[in-house]
């Protein structure tokens, strides 16, 4: 991922963004940071960035000219060979006190675009004309006033940067850290055992991994409830929904999913029902108890929202309320799904073990295959690791592959014609099936209708199959 940023002073991050973790995926080329001085870009002959605000007031105003130069530097470099087309439009933070405050759902977000641009203002701030040119989003790190946007910058940098896959050794510490499902994170030691008298708890020491996970959660849960308990009110209501939808399991396994793996988030809830969006998308899932109350909660504000976006998709599970959503909102039917999952606790065995992540130099060969998916999409699930290649062929070259989507189902699977009824999805699909249950989560996929052969495969694993469609819905 690449971060521009424009600054006045680009030492300072230049210095604070090559340490440590961040300093070591640039090294690996995982991350990249430029540095662009606005400064480099006056067309003032002293250099000055800075004048008087029209209107009087205290201080100076950093101006259009210089700032928007910089910028375009930028655009310049993402124009293609003939220098004249813009490739794409950037996203641009400017890092404002008047901005919406930064979270750890918009570091989510922000982390899945490949490129951003952050803006630093100083002084009393910059003229508001180009802001309006350039900026796609304002945003703050709390409310308080800093001398100027390069800390701020850093802050907000570093929390996208580390969920960038592959920053992170273990992709697992993103999962379990701090704010992941709203709790905090348990308490952590390390050795002596005694330190000042201090015993560490003697579960920690057992060695029985599922008493461990069962203590951190309990100490979580505690933690949550004394330090933040606005958060641990949004956890338990979640956990109340999960309960609604597990008495109909099968058909809402999805949605149970994205909100015990902290993977969305809920955009508006009457009562039961509940809208959720997946983290970082514009895919959404609907849970109604009826039409009436479908209706209701899409014309609630974050249903509105939703509906003025362009592109979006959604997710239903009722025959009635895909009605309604065509009828009265205008949503198409992308694809009629059905849903399986694998309810048991007991890992499967894996005939052929020859399995192993792909990476980003399979990205051609993976997109060849999967066909209907965005290269940028599969690029980002290669780097997460998301996407399992199997090597039964004599030249090293994968002879099939499964993956995981961003949004928690199982898919993407082919095999080359070849080595086709060698039992080679069976292979990977119970290896992804295992890695999940390692993480006590329920996997699950989602079946386009016509096809029997992953059917087929999903009655052979042990997984089952909800009899009801859903429907994937798609707007504007
Ligand atoms: N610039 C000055 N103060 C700031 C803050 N709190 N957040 C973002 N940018 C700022």
């Amino acid at each position: 991922m690449k971060f521009h940023v424009l600054t006045l002073f680009p030492e300072m991050l230049e210095h604070g963004l090559h340490q440590s973790i961040l300093g070591r995926a640039v090294e690996k080329g995982q991350l990249s940071f430029h540095m662009v001085n606005i400064r480099d870009y006056t067309q003032d002959k002293h250099g000055k960035v800075d004048d008087y605000p029209y209107g009087g007031g205290a201080g100076m105003l950093m101006q259009a000219q210089p700032v928007y130069d910089a910028y375009q530097s930028v655009i310049r470099e993402n124009t293609d060979a003939a220098g004249s087309q813009m490739v794409k439009k950037l996203r641009t933070v400017y890092v404002t006190p008047q901005g919406r405050t930064f979270t750890q759902d918009m570091a989510r977000e922000l982390a899945r675009e490949e490129e951003l641009v952050f803006l630093c203002g100083h002084y009393e701030g910059i003229d508001e004309r180009v802001l309006e040119e350039i900026v796609t989003d304002y945003v703050s790190i709390g409310d308080y006033v800093l001398t100027g946007g390069e800390l701020p910058a850093m802050v907000m940098i570093d929390a996208i940067a580390r969920l960038v896959p592959g920053v992170l050794h273990n992709e697992e510490s993103a999962e379990t850290e701090s704010f992941h499902r709203h709790l905090l994170e348990y308490p952590q030691y390390s050795r002596p055992e005694v330190w000042h008298g201090r015993q560490v708890p003697e579960v920690l020491l057992s060695g029985n991994h599922r008493q461990i996970a069962a203590w951190r959660l309990e100490q979580s849960l505690a933690r949550t409830g004394e330090r933040r308990p606005d958060l641990y009110l949004q956890y338990q209501n979640e956990q109340k929904l999960i309960e609604t939808l597990a008495k109909q399991k099968r058909k809402y396994i999805h949605m149970m999913e994205l909100l015990a793996r902290g993977r969305a988030h809920i955009v508006c809830q009457n009562d039961r029902n509940v809208l959720l969006q997946v983290e970082g998308s514009r895919h959404y899932a609907l849970y109604a108890e009826s039409p009436e109350a479908a209706e209701l909660l899409l014309e609630s504000p974050g249903g509105v929202e939703m509906l003025q976006q362009k592109q979006l998709s959604l997710t239903v599970c009722q025959e009635r309320i895909r009605e309604l959503l065509q009828r009265r909102y205008g949503f198409e039917t992308e694809r009629v799904c059905f849903q399986a999952c694998y309810t048991r606790k007991e890992p499967l065995r894996v005939p052929c073990r020859k399995i192993r992540p792909l990476t980003e130099a399979d990205l051609s060969y993976v997109a060849s295959h999967c066909r209907g998916y965005e290269e940028a999409y599969l690029r980002r699930r290669l780097r997460a690791g998301a996407l399992l290649g199997i090597f039964t062929g004599t030249e090293g070259l994968p002879t099939g592959f499964i993956g995981l989507h961003e949004d928690g189902d199982m898919g993407m699977l082919y095999v080359e014609r070849e080595y086709q009824r060698q039992g080679l999805a069976v292979s990977l699909e119970s290896w992804l099936i295992n890695d999940q249950l390692k993480r006590g989560e329920i996997p699950y996929c989602q079946i386009a209708e016509e096809n029997d052969a992953v059917v087929g495969l999903q009655k052979k694993l042990g997984l089952y199959l909800c009899q009801e469609p859903m429907w994937k819905l798609f707007l504007g």
